[in-house]
């Protein structure tokens, strides 16, 4: 790999650390953002640091998750994250101000700077060539702390588009098809860096919607050069002043390439229930919908808005269809209303919603038992829009327009609809950024706490012989909504460890929270693609309440290998895969002489107590994950660093 805009961004940023694929490196951290389902858990963790304020450039808060208030529990943690804000520094992006990743590219993107966030879709920034990497909140509240964050190096992929897009096929087509070559486990490990003519061409909105589903590969991160067209977009939203180009140098070379042929695609479709099971839109033509949503952080800018309502003007939606739009932003929302495009929604029978998630995070529109759901979303993991038997497909808005129209999947060029035709940058942005809150100046802020939110529960050291029982053995691309699902039930506890836990893997098994808390020290045996999915760190931290201390797994997806690490479970992984089949759960397994084994060679032995036999694991930590993991996690390893003791607060039952 040289000359990509990829490498000259990290070589900008390094701070330690040989940029080799694989290796660990750490890098300077230039904006944090957080949303208020991790929120609430990093802002008590950056507390629990005993710092003043942020240290690092640019800390955003978002409100877009737990937006529904059935109780009183959001709307708590929604006055606790202000007053947070308030209180260390932060800008504060109010409730119904939209959706963090859209609302950032708008307001905050910056050419050639990072940005971590605590949530897995935060490389949409990368559409406007910014490095913007999904992290657990512990490791966002590290790097508001000033501190780097440290990551494998990936390699750098380039993926060269040609040609251009055909009528009624669109950038959201682009990334399924990448989905439909590659898989949800194909970009793990890998930086995917946009290249020649196809990509110059697309609108940084397009753009953005390819690096915000990158997330779905499984990718470190994907990135879009800055240029011309990125100053376009700046000068619309009134801050060409951030601009500067980033170009990979003409003879830039990559860790490996893939290209795709715009001219040669055509509208596609994922079927239930991964993001890449994906087919042209012609294979799955005339399936019953009753639903269909158009809205995500991948699919909810003003442009996709106004092209959804270009298909519905003048016509209504299917009867056996609910069509629900949920504008991105306030900014998205605002022009949709003046240019009539929210009056378009209205005639054609939609039904409007907040600038929010909404339906994406299974907050509100659960589809009706066992019916089809076509959204413009990014994810479609079975039970995540709410109703356990749903089947959710995703396209680009104009299929899912399209569809609303006839009540089944359609392909948009059978139908008689001329090909709607909409500027892909407006002139100007309608920019009103009075519903971002800068931090108090000077003033002596309280932060306010309700009833749920608990104190951070505290973690013991690792201790130096695990033994336990399996107490959950599962297959290949567990998400992390299958370890801690979300949606409007739960997600209002999520800044309550003790109360989320007990929700852990409901979906999969409800008896599991039971068993394991039974147990003193357990043991989690996976397939390939473990904690694939959102960043959420509560699928690491439930899990650490509840006792378990290590997780086997044939593989792990990034995000979530750290989040282990950082609440001080070791994931290790199978040195010979057909060592997974003979575990079963019940088994007892005993590790001994933890430290050593972790601090000598990269295999550990595995004693299965029950059957009496032994294998052999590899871990891929580093000496600093290590270190983290004696400690029992990251906050005690930071806390000790700094020369405070480890945190006061909840004590775990199983700890
Ligand atoms: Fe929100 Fe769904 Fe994106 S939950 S951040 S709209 S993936």
């Amino acid at each position: 790999m040289h000359g990509s805009v990829a490498e000259a961004i990290l070589r900008e940023h390094l701070v330690s650390g040989e940029m080799r694929p694989g290796e660990e490196i750490a890098i300077r951290i230039d904006h944090t953002l957080t949303q208020d389902a991790t929120g609430t858990l990093a802002y008590l963790q950056f507390e629990a640091l005993g710092l003043e304020g942020i240290r690092n450039e640019l800390a955003l808060s978002y409100v877009d998750h737990n937006m529904l208030q059935t109780g009183f529990e959001n709307a708590d943690d929604h006055r606790f994250l202000q007053s947070a804000a308030a209180k260390f520094g932060v800008q504060f992006s109010r409730p119904g101000n939209g959706i963090c990743h859209q609302v950032h590219l708008e307001r905050f993107a910056a050419p050639g700077k990072t940005l971590l966030g605590s949530d897995s879709h935060t490389p949409t920034a990368g559409g406007m060539g910014m490095l913007a990497i999904g992290a657990g909140g512990l490791d966002v509240a590290m790097a508001m702390a000033g501190e780097p964050f440290r990551f494998a190096m990936p390699s750098v992929v380039g993926v060269r588009l040609t040609g251009s897009l055909r009528a009624w096929v669109s950038a959201k087509d682009i990334i399924l098809e990448l989905l439909r070559r590659l898989g949800v486990r194909g970009g793990r490990g890998q930086l995917f860096e946009y290249t020649g003519a196809g990509a110059a061409a697309l609108s940084v909105p397009e753009r953005a919607t390819i690096t915000n589903m990158g997330a779905e590969l499984g990718a470190t991160t994907s990135l879009f050069p800055s240029d011309r067209e990125t100053l376009r977009y700046l000068e619309a939203q009134g801050r060409e002043n951030v601009w500067r180009t980033m170009a990979a140098e003409s003879d830039a070379a990559y860790d490996a390439e893939v290209a795709i042929e715009l001219d040669q695609l055509g509208p596609m479709v994922a079927r239930p229930h991964s993001p890449d099971n994906v087919v042209s839109v012609v294979e799955v033509a005339g399936t019953p919908i009753e639903q269909v949503a158009i809205g995500s952080c991948t699919n909810s800018s003003y442009h996709d808005l106004a092209i959804a309502a270009k298909i519905l003007e003048g016509h209504t939606v299917h009867p056996s269809v609910s069509l629900v739009i949920t504008p991105g932003s306030r900014q998205a929302f605002l022009m949709a209303e003046r240019d009539g495009v929210i009056a378009t929604f209205l005639r054609a029978g939609a039904r409007i919603l907040e600038s929010a998630c909404g339906p994406c995070i299974g907050m509100g529109q659960a589809p009706a038992s066992g019916s089809a759901s076509l959204r413009s979303f990014n994810r479609n993991f079975a039970g995540r829009s709410g109703t356990a038997d749903g089947k959710v497909y995703l396209a680009s808005p104009e299929v899912c327009a399209a569809s609303a129209l006839t009540g089944r999947i359609s392909d948009p060029r059978d139908l008689p609809l001329p090909y709607p035709i909409i500027a892909a940058i407006p002139a100007a942005y309608l920019v009103d950024d009075s519903q971002i809150l800068a931090p108090a100046s000077g003033a002596k802020v309280e932060i306010v706490r309700g009833p749920n939110i608990a104190p951070l529960p505290v973690f013991g050291p690792l201790p130096d012989r695990l033994i336990g029982a399996i107490v959950l053995k599962l297959g290949d691309d567990i998400s992390t909504d299958d370890i801690m699902p979300a949606g409007a039930r739960i997600l209002p506890l999520r800044s309550n460890i003790p109360a989320l836990a007990a929700f852990a893997f409901s979906r999969v098994d409800p008896t599991f929270p039971e068993r394991a808390q039974q147990q003193v020290g357990s043991f989690i045996v996976a397939g390939n693609n473990y904690g694939q999915g959102s960043s959420r760190e509560h699928a690491a931290i439930v899990l650490r309440y509840l006792g378990v201390r290590a997780v086997v797994a044939k593989s792990f997806a990034r995000i979530h290998a750290a989040n282990l690490v950082n609440f001080g479970i070791l994931p290790l992984t199978f040195a010979d895969e057909t060592d997974y089949a003979p575990l079963l759960q019940g088994d007892m397994l005993e590790v001994s002489s933890v430290v050593e084994q972790l601090e000598g060679a990269e295999a550990l032995l595995l004693s299965n107590v029950t059957r009496g036999t032994q294998i052999r694991l590899h871990h891929q930590l580093t000496v600093r994950q290590r270190e983290i993991v004696f400690a029992g996690g990251l906050l005690n390893h930071a806390r000790l660093a700094m020369g405070r003791s480890a945190p006061v607060g909840l004590l775990s039952p199983t700890q």
